[in-house]
């Protein structure tokens, strides 16, 4: 398709998003396909002439934030005497579908997110006050077919869906509901967007997928298009993508392959970084989640990985609290933790979500037990992190410049490792990767300064 310019701006759209990395390309991608439609970006919801909200289901207290926005949001709409379209994206939208618009008659549309190509129709009819304004059709071919090729990035760093959608069913998750089948894009697809990116100056760029290292896309049409792996196109971004740095998320351990593993050694421009989700360490509370992996496996993997790439980064999620779990299950997720050794990890409640298996299933574990296990966990958790930060101080690392930090004349960036690092610095330096010498660490970031001004006086 050929991507025309997009028309002066007429309207403005202000986009709130929830939840995941997936979430925050969807709106990217939302915004591509408004502009063409005169909506240009706005960064508040007061004065908006449409408002989306790109809506996360995974736990119960992300659907709840939802409903409790929309209704500070119906009473701006009625300030601007109901001159706002209301959309609620994502997957509430997808779980709930018209019951949102029963509980909070200000929204004016619903739309799953395989529907987001289908936004400047929608806003049309809503307009005309015609037809149809649910919109929950699962068919991400279609999707990805229709967005435009081209998008507009703002800064060096960018996110590019390559598989979308899960098939694992995990016991307690609503991701195979929410957003359908596992579907891995082909690579020329990939590489057209890759290619509009790196021409924009993105450096970083994050493969994204709900199940990323499950890719299984068709290659490029000149090779035969056979199927290839995530390995095969990482390989494939590195060499001919223009990026200096590559990153995936989020994997699974069933999909860990000795390909993948081998590219963290062979491709210096996949960073040292792995988010590899285990939830419990307990064989037994595993197999009730359905996530078809041991302990032992994950433990394997985490060793060969570090074997293959020992600087690596390891990331996880956990969950405590799934029905069922003994105070020795939850040890034996403390005792994973205590082996593997976090640079940073996600942790959770386990939050009954209606229609999952586990949410039908016997043993479910008291609130206050919930919280005593998830503040243990994150004692741990905090503790390794703070540990890994300060482990970087005193040596000189990579920085890719992302912006200007929060006091003056200071700059911030991301080491390889995701860490925030902060330093004085000029504003030119936005964009580029330098050496910065660490010279301290915390829980959440790191500082330093440039290798030249070590002594105070620029080189
Ligand atoms: N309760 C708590 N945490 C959950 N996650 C997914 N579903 C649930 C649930 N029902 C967590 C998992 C997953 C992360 C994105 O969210 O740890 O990896
Ligand atoms: Fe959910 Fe499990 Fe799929 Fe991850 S692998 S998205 S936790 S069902």
């Amino acid at each position: 398709m050929t991507d025309t310019p997009a028309p002066k701006a007429t309207k403005s759209v202000f986009i709130k998003t929830y939840g995941c990395q997936m979430n925050v390309y969807d709106s990217e991608r939302m915004k591509d396909v408004l502009a063409p439609i005169g909506y240009a970006p706005t960064d508040a919801a007061e004065g908006a002439d449409l408002v989306v909200l790109n809506t996360c289901h995974i736990r119960e207290k992300a659907t709840e934030k939802v409903y409790s926005e929309l209704g500070q949001i119906k009473k701006l709409k009625e300030a601007q005497g109901g001159k706002m379209t209301i959309a609620v994206a994502g997957c509430v939208a997808q779980a709930e579908g018209a019951e949102i618009m029963r509980r909070q008659p200000a929204v004016d549309l619903v739309l799953g997110p395989q529907a987001y190509h289908k936004l400047p129709e929608m806003i049309a009819r809503v307009h005309r006050s015609t037809g149809e304004r649910l919109e929950t059709e699962f068919d991400t071919q279609e999707k990805f077919d229709a967005l435009p090729k081209a998008r507009s990035v703002d800064g060096p760093v960018a996110y590019l869906s390559v598989q979308e959608g899960c098939d694992k069913f995990c016991t307690f998750c609503v991701v195979p509901y929410t957003r359908g089948a596992e579907i891995s894009r082909s690579v020329d697809e990939i590489m057209v967007e890759a290619r509009s990116l790196a021409s924009q100056g993105v450096r970083e760029v994050q493969l994204l997928g709900q199940n990323v290292n499950a890719y299984h896309g068709a290659g490029p049409a000149i090779e035969g298009g056979g199927e290839w792996t995530l390995g095969q196109l990482v390989r494939h971004v590195a060499k001919i993508g223009g990026f200096d740095r590559i990153r995936y998320t989020t994997s699974h351990p069933r999909d860990m392959d000795d390909d993948l593993i081998a590219a963290h050694a062979d491709t210096p421009e996949l960073m040292p970084f792995l988010h590899l989700p285990v939830q419990s360490g307990s064989n037994r509370i595993l197999q009730a989640m359905n996530r078809g992996h041991t302990r032992e496996h994950y433990l394997d993997i985490m060793r060969r990985v570090k074997e293959a790439r020992p600087d690596i980064g390891l990331a996880s999620d956990f969950i405590v609290g799934f029905p069922g779990e003994s105070d020795k299950d939850f040890e034996d997720t403390m005792d994973l933790v205590r082996e593997v050794g976090y640079c940073i990890a996600y942790s959770f409640k386990y939050s009954e979500r209606p229609g999952t298996p586990a949410a039908e299933m016997f043993g479910q574990v008291p609130e206050d037990v919930k919280n005593e296990r998830l503040q243990a966990l994150q004692a741990l958790l905090r503790e390794q992190q703070t540990a890994f930060n300060a482990s970087k101080v005193g040596q000189t690392v990579p920085v890719l410049v992302t912006g200007k930090g929060r006091n003056a004349g200071q700059m911030h960036g991301r080491s390889p490792w995701l860490q925030a690092v902060h330093f004085d610095g000029a504003e030119d330096l936005s964009g580029q990767i330098i050496d910065i010498e660490i010279v301290g660490s915390s829980l959440n970031s790191l500082s330093g300064k440039l290798p030249q001004m070590a002594d105070g006086v620029p080189a």
